[in-house]
């Protein structure tokens, strides 16, 4: 569903963030994205969804040549990002912000997903015409979720979705990845909690200062020294 081939991404003209990366996305797969603070996770999200130019290498998705499409097309095609830091709008009510989501594709305020968004999330129905500024952290990242999966992607990229939430609504939010993904849905998951992100995902790659250092069977990396390394740096 996506391969990017050897991307770079530069950063103030001078810092190579992304240094030749390549990556594939079955569907139907979740593939974890995991590495150190400041590796080129979200780098490489940006740079898949088109909100930062690339200096070089190139991404597909769907059999499509993307790597210069603009962002507004690229999530119409299906590729929807979840950015990190629940990026909610936190005046508009709960519903609002579940309706936004349905612009991000064709189906502009199409309601006729909402109640499955409330059977997936309940904490949203029963506050679905608060604003979003009165839901805690927790529900606010269930929110951004929910935004990013009513608009029906084809591949879904979560960046950090757990980000400081309570271990239960984090294990929801992956087991709901799970279901989307036996749904046939591709998801490209970054994720701090390690061991989770393992247990959840089929393959994953492992990131060290814009390369991939890593790429397997999410189960044959859990506990190894490999995964051990590249947090502490070096690789
Ligand atoms: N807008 C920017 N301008 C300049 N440098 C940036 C910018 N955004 C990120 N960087 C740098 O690029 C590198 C990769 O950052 P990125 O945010 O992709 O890392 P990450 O793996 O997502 O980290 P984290 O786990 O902390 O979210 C870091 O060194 C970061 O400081
Ligand atoms: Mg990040």
């Amino acid at each position: 569903m996506l391969k990017i081939n050897n991307a770079e991404v530069i950063y103030n003209r001078v810092i190579l963030v992304l240094k030749g990366l390549t990556l594939e996305v079955p569907q139907g797969k979740i593939v974890a994205l995991l590495g150190a603070n400041g590796a080129g996770k979200s780098t490489t999200l940006h740079a898949v969804s088109g909100l930062i130019a690339k200096r070089g290498g190139t991404v597909r998705f769907a059999g499509q040549d993307i790597t210069n499409a603009t962002p507004r097309d690229i999530v119409r095609a299906g590729l929807v990002q979840v950015l990190e830091g629940h990026r909610i709008f936190h005046p508009l009510t709960v519903e609002d912000n579940l309706l936004i989501g349905t612009y991000a594709r064709a189906r502009r305020g199409d309601r006729s997903k909402l109640e499955a968004m409330y059977a997936l999330f309940p904490e949203l129905a029963e506050r679905r015409q608060q604003p979003a500024s009165r839901l805690s952290g927790g529900q606010q990242q269930i929110l951004a979720v929910a935004q990013g999966i009513i608009a029906e992607p084809r591949l879904l990229m979560l960046d950090e979705p757990s980000g400081g939430l309570a271990p239960l609504v984090i294990d929801r939010i992956l087991d709901v990845a799970g279901s989307l993904a036996r749904d046939g849905v591709a998801i490209l998951l970054v994720e701090q909690l390690v061991e989770k992100a393992l247990a959840h995902a089929d393959r994953c790659y492992l990131m060290a200062t814009g390369r991939i250092v890593h790429e397997g069977l999410a189960k044959e990396l859990a506990g190894s020294d490999i995964l051990h390394s590249a947090y502490l740096g070096g690789g």
